[in-house]
């Protein structure tokens, strides 16, 4: 199975800024870019190869309609958009996304053909009391993940995330292979992928770990050298 790469691209990038990596990405078709809302109709137009995400989708609704403000599913369909990332750690600890938001938003997704990548991760305090296991198959818990035809799953401790602190790769492999062992239905379109401070550095030791079919990168990826050189990693993979 190809190795797969997810750029999250938060709010750090210009859209012309955005439109230069894009054209670094655009030939390969197992890669995902995440890039800001206002950026996705433009990206998603000028660059049909590419499969764009939405960073994040409306919890209120799935449908058009009275919701100012929203981004439900059938907007981001309307403009081609293949992805969504569900309960990143940014929002969740802003209190953006709970479970109970995470639940809407996969149903939208599920009556709407949007696949989810669905972040789940331990805090830092967690990790310290021995709870990061039991966390995180808590954060996955009756969330309806074998309902979809394609689901990512990105592991990302929070206290990796943006950090630059690195799990080590016995912590993630032992993560990864709880999250495996707790999902009954991962096959070939189930992918679990592993984010939280990835570089170039570090790319190639996390992607060959056996159960990671992928990486999602946030800051390495919104710069051109290092998008260069994780992308050769992952197509070597
Ligand atoms: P980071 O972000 O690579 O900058 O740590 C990862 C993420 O937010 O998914």
């Amino acid at each position: 199975m190809k190795k797969i790469l997810i750029c999250n691209w938060k709010t750090y990038l210009t859209l012309d800024q955005a439109i230069a990596l894009c054209e670094i990405i655009a030939h390969d078709d197992n890669i995902i870019a995440a890039p800001a809302m206002p950026h996705l109709a433009y990206l998603a137009k000028a660059f049909p190869v590419i499969n764009i995400s939405a960073q994040d989708i409306s919890s209120c609704t799935g449908a058009f309609g009275a919701y100012t403000g929203e981004t439900p599913v059938s907007i981001l369909q309307d403009i081609g958009i293949d992805y969504a990332i569900i309960g990143h750690s940014e929002r969740r600890s802003r209190k953006l996304d709970n479970k109970d938001t995470i639940l809407a938003k996969l149903e939208y997704c599920l009556a709407g053909a949007i696949s989810p990548i669905i972040c789940v991760g331990e805090s830092n305090d967690d990790r310290k009391n021995g709870r990061h296991l039991s966390v995180v198959r808590d954060q996955l818990q009756g969330l309806p993940i074998e309902q979809f035809a394609k689901v990512i799953i990105a592991y990302e401790p929070t206290w990796s995330v943006g950090t630059g602190t690195l799990p080590s790769l016995a912590e993630i492999q032992e993560t990864m292979l709880a999250i495996s062992s707790s999902i009954k239905s991962l096959d070939n379109n189930h992918h679990l992928v592993y984010g939280g401070s990835v570089s170039a550095e570090n790319a190639k030791d996390i992607i060959t770990l056996p159960g990671v079919s992928g990486l999602l990168v946030g800051k390495a990826a919104t710069d051109a050298v290092q998008l260069r050189s994780i992308l050769d990693i992952i197509e070597k993979c």
